[in-house]
């Protein structure tokens, strides 16, 4: 199934409750938490994915971009959120992790840098609910999509269907109605956008048409 998971990364935060309500139509919010060690921006931590939690009725998915995941991850699961996803460079104990997660009830995500190989996490993979293919270099939104990652979410894709594991494949950065296409072909299946929804005139349609475009350019389209 494919979803669309707005990130509320470059959202007017003053008024996080309306914006929050300008993507209703949406599957599940991004929550973008960053700690200026991991990547080079700070956006926020726990208190204000509690306040998110709290005004959104959507399922919130949690990217952890911070350092140390393995002592920070557990607390976004137990606030509530259902998918945690922090990246593999910065967990120690990938598996020890996903199994805490699962244990408090939230799904678990990992999560790859552009440069980081697939192979880092093909192994672990069926500990896992969603793999994260970061399309841009973490830390800001706005950003254009890295074409040269068609290869890895193709490989990831494969990875998948060679296994037959029950695993999520996330695209996140640079997403828009033309690269979109690209990536569903590829064997993406979750796809985060935020400027495309937050920067669009009218949030609700951006999500419609994201979805419809990655829908029809589904990788097992027409199989
Ligand atoms: C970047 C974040 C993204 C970001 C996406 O590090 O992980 O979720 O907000 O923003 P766009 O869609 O503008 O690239
Ligand atoms: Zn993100």
């Amino acid at each position: 199934m494919t979803a669309i998971h707005p990130s509320i990364l470059n959202c007017d935060i003053a008024d996080l409750r309306g914006e929050l309500k300008k993507i209703a139509g949406a599957d599940v919010a991004h929550v973008d938490v960053m700690d200026n060690h991991f990547v080079p921006n700070l956006s926020w931590g726990l208190p204000v994915v509690e306040a998110v939690l709290a005004h959104t009725c959507l399922p919130v998915d949690a990217h952890l971009m911070i350092r140390d995941a393995d002592r920070w991850a557990p607390a976004y699961a137990e606030a509530g959120c259902q998918i945690v996803t922090p990246h593999a460079e910065a967990t120690t104990a990938p598996v020890r992790l996903a199994r805490e997660l699962h244990r408090l009830g939230a799904g678990a995500g990992i999560a790859l840098r552009p440069a980081t190989p697939l192979e880092a996490v093909a192994d672990v993979l069926g500990e896992f609910d969603l793999l994260l293919l970061m399309t841009v270099e973490p830390g800001f939104g706005g950003q254009s999509f890295i074409e040269s990652m068609l290869p890895k979410i193709r490989r990831a894709r494969e990875l998948v269907g060679a296994r037959g594991l029950d695993l999520r494949v996330q695209v996140d950065g640079g997403i828009t109605i033309q690269s979109i296409e690209r990536a569903a072909e590829a064997g993406a299946d979750v796809f985060v956008a935020g400027s495309a929804v937050y920067r669009a005139d009218d949030a609700l349609a951006a999500i419609a048409e994201l979805r419809e475009a990655a829908a029809t350019h589904r990788h097992d389209h027409g199989r």
